[in-house]
């Protein structure tokens, strides 16, 4: 989700309103998400990297935090949705933290869309967690890991790799989101800033996926004889 300080600063207004905005974005987003069915949505909120942002802005973030938990919590349990959050918390105030456990909590049993805010999270972190605790799992044995092993130890390794990656604000990087889960991904970047993001620009982008082909190595040719599976997505 990128682009929120310069929709800001486009309307002269401080960073933080574009952030405000951003949670309307989020919240627009999660809504149009689950009414499509799609099965899935992981949202990069604050990245490994943010904390070099000026306190008075991270301040601001944690705050808006806080206080979307405290007031969507209960409707994202009452549309059924699994509230998770990915990353290192250890940093993050022990009140958001407490609250971020009640949420995922209250919403383990939830059968709707996986939501789920990647906060602190970065791709390289994540896989080097999953490698220490392979390490601790394996005691002294020597057999060789497998792909499926280091899988199941990162922060999404029950979920299926997503179908599609989309970034905002125009910049066309990944940014250390999910690394080891966008092997096969399509990527969808956009001009659209976050906190202008909504059903019509999700389905512009579900458009896009449409269009592609997913060979995933495979040809052409064999795609057309049905040896491929479909997605969610269409
Ligand atoms: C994304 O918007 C929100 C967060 C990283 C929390 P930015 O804050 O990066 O907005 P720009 O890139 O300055 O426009
Ligand atoms: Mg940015």
């Amino acid at each position: 989700m990128d682009g929120n300080g310069r929709w800001a600063k486009q309307r002269f207004l401080p960073r933080v309103a574009g952030h405000r905005r951003g949670v309307e974005a989020v919240r627009n987003t999660v809504r149009a998400c689950a009414e499509r069915g799609i099965g899935a949505l992981t949202l990069f909120a604050f990245s490994s990297e943010n904390w070099r942002r000026p306190a008075e802005e991270i301040s601001l973030l944690m705050q808006l935090f806080v206080s979307a938990l405290q007031q969507e919590v209960d409707k994202l349990h009452q549309n059924h949705v699994r509230f998770r959050v990915i990353g290192d918390l250890s940093r993050f105030d022990p009140l958001l933290i407490d609250l971020i456990d009640n949420a995922q909590r209250l919403t383990a049993g939830n059968g709707g869309l996986v939501l789920t805010v990647a906060a602190n999270y970065g791709g390289r972190w994540d896989i080097m967690q999953a490698v220490n605790r392979l390490r601790q799992s394996a005691g002294g044995s020597v057999a060789p890991w497998t792909e499926n092993d280091l899988l199941q130890h990162l922060s999404l390794g029950d979920l299926p790799e997503p179908d599609l990656f989309i970034r905002t604000g125009g910049e066309q990087r990944i940014s250390n989101f999910l690394l080891w889960q966008l092997a096969y991904t399509e990527l969808y970047f956009t001009d659209t800033l976050w906190p202008d993001f909504d059903a019509g620009a999700l389905d512009q982008a579900i458009l896009s996926y449409r269009g592609r082909e997913r060979r995933f190595g495979r040809t052409s040719e064999q795609l057309a004889a049905g040896t491929a599976g479909r997605s969610a997505l269409g």
